[in-house]
């Protein structure tokens, strides 16, 4: 079983969107995929609960109440979808869980100081330190041509972590979520911008590199 795990302690920055696109994204390629969600507020199980029954199914974890408890033995993905403020001893525990990890960070001075900070203290973790776990970093809700954007590219392609994907702001991300789809399960000719910027980060996600050796 992969366990993927998106996380920062930032609120808003994407975690849920880029969680519940990759659990649709493993789904709709056949796998048997679950879809953990720490947070009380359970932005990824609603999400879940609009979810149309022709698309293939997703388990959902009120992981915030029964932690794993109820995960099926048969999972080929795992996604984990963690709570704003996570950090200390409850990041410790969530990256516990996981061998891949993914940061999304906004383009906003704010965001990117949080972000670095986060970033910092999740490498330090004995866990990522001695490599049992691989994190990538993505920038999410850019819009390319914007001064920010450019400092933030800059800042992730200097970091040692992999920058595996640059989002762009996309109405696809909300029509999805409202209708309890991923970006993948939308048509083509709306989306492929979208795919296109998708591409690398599942490329990642499918090497050796996002996994332990
Ligand atoms: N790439 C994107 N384009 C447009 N809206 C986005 C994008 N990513 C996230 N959002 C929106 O930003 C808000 C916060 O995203 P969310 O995934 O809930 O963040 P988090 O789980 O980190 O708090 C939501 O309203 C979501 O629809
Ligand atoms: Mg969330």
């Amino acid at each position: 079983m992969r366990h993927i795990l998106v996380t920062n302690s930032k609120g808003g920055c994407g975690k849920s969107t880029i969680a519940t696109n990759l659990a649709a994204y493993f789904a709709s390629e056949g796998y048997s995929t679950a879809l953990a969600d720490y947070d009380i507020q359970a932005t990824s199980l609603s999400w879940l609960d609009v979810r149309p029954e022709d698309h293939p199914s997703i388990t959902g974890l009120a992981a915030f109440e029964d932690g794993l408890r109820y995960l099926p033995r048969n999972t080929d993905y795992l996604i984990i979808d963690a709570p704003a403020g996570s950090s200390g001893p409850e990041l410790t525990a969530l990256v516990n869980h996981a061998e891949t990890i993914i940061v999304p960070i906004l383009p906003s001075p704010i965001d990117i100081k949080a972000g670095a900070e986060f970033v910092d203290e999740l490498m330090n973790k004995g866990k990522i330190a001695n490599r049992k776990a691989r994190v990538a970093i993505i920038a999410n809700r850019i819009k390319e041509n914007t001064l920010i954007f450019q400092e933030l590219d800059e800042y992730l392609d200097k970091l040692k972590v992999p920058y595996t994907a640059a989002l762009r702001e996309a109405q696809n991300y909300i029509r999805a979520y409202q209708r309890g789809l991923g970006i993948h399960e939308l048509p083509y000719y709306q989306t492929w911008q979208d795919w296109e910027q998708w591409e690398e980060l599942i490329k990642w996600l499918n090497s050796r590199r996002s996994q332990p050796r």
